[in-house]
């Protein structure tokens, strides 16, 4: 087929254009990690098992304040209520958001969703459970990242 010499320019710098958006998309995907990596990353970070980011910091604040150990215990491990650190392994955080804000009043948990912190922090507070059931938090005093202890 021939081409007018106009056509032919206009082929060349589509072809050009569609080269560099490549050579785009392929140096964004080394960017990206890599497909196969096994899970995504945890919702919190912790340094020393025990200095964490604002958001994990307030929902173990939230935690105390509202005194969830007194059916969980101390250390999440289980009292009248189950142990949130297995309960974390599998409870999604949906589930998590609608037992916390619902409660299941028949099987006494209570509902939380009329408390302002914990409609705040609630998922600062899973990300707390979340990093309990990993065991990358300790039981116990947290602090912020960065502070002196
Ligand atoms: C008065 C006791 C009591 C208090 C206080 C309490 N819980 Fe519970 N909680 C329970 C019981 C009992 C269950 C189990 C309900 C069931 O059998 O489904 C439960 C269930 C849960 C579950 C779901 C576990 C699962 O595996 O499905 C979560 C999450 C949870 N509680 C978090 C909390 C948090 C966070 C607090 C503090 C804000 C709290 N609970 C305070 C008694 C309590």
């Amino acid at each position: 087929m021939r081409r007018l010499p106009m056509s032919r320019m206009l082929m060349s710098m589509l072809s050009i254009a569609a080269l560099s958006s490549a050579a785009l998309l392929a140096s964004r995907a080394q960017d990206a990690p890599p497909a196969t990596a096994a899970a995504s990353p945890p919702p919190y970070t912790v340094q020393d098992g025990n200095k964490v980011d604002p958001a994990t910091l307030e929902g173990w604040k939230t935690w105390r304040a509202l005194a969830c150990e007194r059916c969980h215990g101390a250390e999440q491990e289980g009292l009248v209520g189950p142990s949130l650190v297995n309960s974390l392994k599998v409870l999604s955080k949906e589930d998590f958001h609608t037992t916390i804000m619902n409660g299941r009043p028949d099987k006494g948990m209570p509902p939380w969703g009329g408390v302002p912190m914990m409609q705040k922090n609630w998922e600062g507070l899973y990300d707390y459970l979340k990093g309990r059931s990993d065991g990358a938090i300790q039981p116990g005093h947290l602090y912020p990242i960065g502070a002196a202890q």
